[in-house]
């Protein structure tokens, strides 16, 4: 047998010492929150899950690495009333189907539904509901849930009640004989409160109530709501879980038959439904999320401890940080936190404008989780629809900014981010 010839590999050069970058200080490459710690552990095999889970190649004649883009809105059936696999794209579709085989695995539960946004799974579980069910919902949340909630759920005869779910006596006195569900995100949007997960799990089962979690700002890899005991967790896929800021869609995740049956049904009747092109874009996007979110956690901790250094700074609110009075409870039940943070800046209003007109890199812009920083006061744009007392009441004041802190250099980050504070 002919030798093959082999490359000859130049000499290694001898590595040179990198000058650190301005604010390295408040650099960590965090490879593993729970190394460091005493978080929970990252979810073993994620990665794995996410590239090879629903994707498998073999089950397309094609033998595609890549799951297959089906637009068809209709399936041929071999005689009338034949269904092979799919009948009609609103019940059922391949490239929706590969997601929703893909969430499954990351969060090891029994079933995953898309909607076509976030707020469209919401909308499938309080149609769940009838009139004259009561839901107790954790407060300091996206504004579209609570204007969802108070407006159209209101409106048809469903009851809330919107407590400060960080006080679980509160969440125990809220409870009422036809209390149907609890609701909470955690960590909260945009006060980056921490509810826990496990003891309001264990309020709402003694009290007949399900529980979901809105697990938006965390992910499964961070964050496995499931498995602290919720009965569902809910998402706006549009944020980390894509990552890409071209896609707005949403799921539910449960390990509940009766309640994926419900909402499966929903999910056709209502044509609450992501498009196949959506769905493969987020499928793509899950094979990178445990990268991403590393990432996200690194750099937004690094912005959080620079953040929190900084004269113009009243305060962070990040729960990673030591100084989070939620801390503890963090590392009790997730393996990180993400990109998301608040903080509060010297000034009123004037000044948050002041410095969001100075920004480069970050920009002012609502939604969260894609791979570019964005910037934005919540009191006016995301969080407007949140009636003013109620905002008073949490302080989501006009001094309030709310980051998402991307995937760019770090030091590209914090330079950015000075610059503003310090001529704002
Ligand atoms: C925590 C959270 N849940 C739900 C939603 C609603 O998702 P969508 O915009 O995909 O409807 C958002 C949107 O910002 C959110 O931040």
């Amino acid at each position: 047998m002919a030798t093959l010839p082999v490359a000859t590999l130049p000499e290694a050069t001898p590595l040179t010492k990198i000058a650190l970058p301005p604010h390295a200080d408040y650099i960590h490459i965090i490879g593993n929150m729970s190394e460091d710690s005493g978080y929970l552990p990252e979810p073993k095999g994620f990665s794995t899950k996410a590239i090879h889970s629903a994707t498998n190649p073999d089950k397309w004649d094609s033998m595609c690495v890549v799951p297959p883009l089906v637009l068809s809105t209709t399936f041929k059936q071999p005689a009338p009333g034949q269904i092979k696999e799919f009948k009609y794209g609103r019940g059922g579709n391949p490239s929706r189907n590969v997601l929703e085989g893909s969430l499954r695995a990351l969060e090891d539960a029994e079933y995953a539904l898309t909607f076509a946004s976030g707020l469209g799974a919401l909308t499938a579980l309080i149609s769940c509901h009838s009139r004259g069910d009561h839901f107790v919902v954790g407060d300091d949340m996206y504004g579209g849930n609570f204007r969802l909630l108070d407006k159209v759920g209101k409106n048809l005869g469903i009851d809330v009640s919107i407590v400060d779910a960080s006080n679980l006596d509160t969440v125990k006195n809220a409870i009422k004989p036809n209390t149907k569900l609890v609701f909470i995100e955690t960590p909260t949007n945009p006060l980056l409160k921490v509810f826990d997960i496990r003891a309001i799990a264990e309020i709402a089962k003694n009290n007949g109530a399900l529980f979901c979690v809105d697990n938006t700002f965390l992910t499964p890899y961070f964050q496995r709501p499931l498995e602290l005991g919720a009965d569902l967790s809910s998402y706006s896929l549009t944020k980390y879980m894509n990552g890409h800021t071209d896609v707005i869609m949403g799921a539910i995740v449960t390990n509940n038959k009766d309640l994926h049956d419900k909402l499966r049904f929903l999910q056709n009747t209502m044509g609450i439904i992501p498009g196949p092109f959506d769905c493969t874009l987020v499928t793509r996007s899950l094979k990178t999320l445990a990268l991403r979110m590393r990432q996200h956690n690194s750099n937004a901790l690094a912005v959080a401890k620079f953040l929190e250094a900084h004269p113009r700074v009243l305060q962070v609110l990040h729960p990673g940080l030591e100084s989070h009075p939620h801390h503890a409870l963090m590392k009790k039940q997730t393996s990180g936190h993400s990109g998301i943070m608040s903080m509060y800046i010297d000034g009123g209003r004037q000044e948050a404008e002041n410095f969001l007109k100075e920004l480069k890199v970050f920009i002012l812009a609502e939604s969260l989780g894609g791979y570019e920083s964005l910037a934005e006061i919540p009191s006016i744009m995301t969080h407007a629809s949140i009636p003013e007392e109620m905002r008073k009441e949490l302080k989501i004041t006009d001094n309030m900014i709310r980051l998402s802190v991307g995937l760019e250099d770090p030091e590209d980050l914090i330079s950015d981010l000075k610059h503003a504070l310090d001529v704002m």
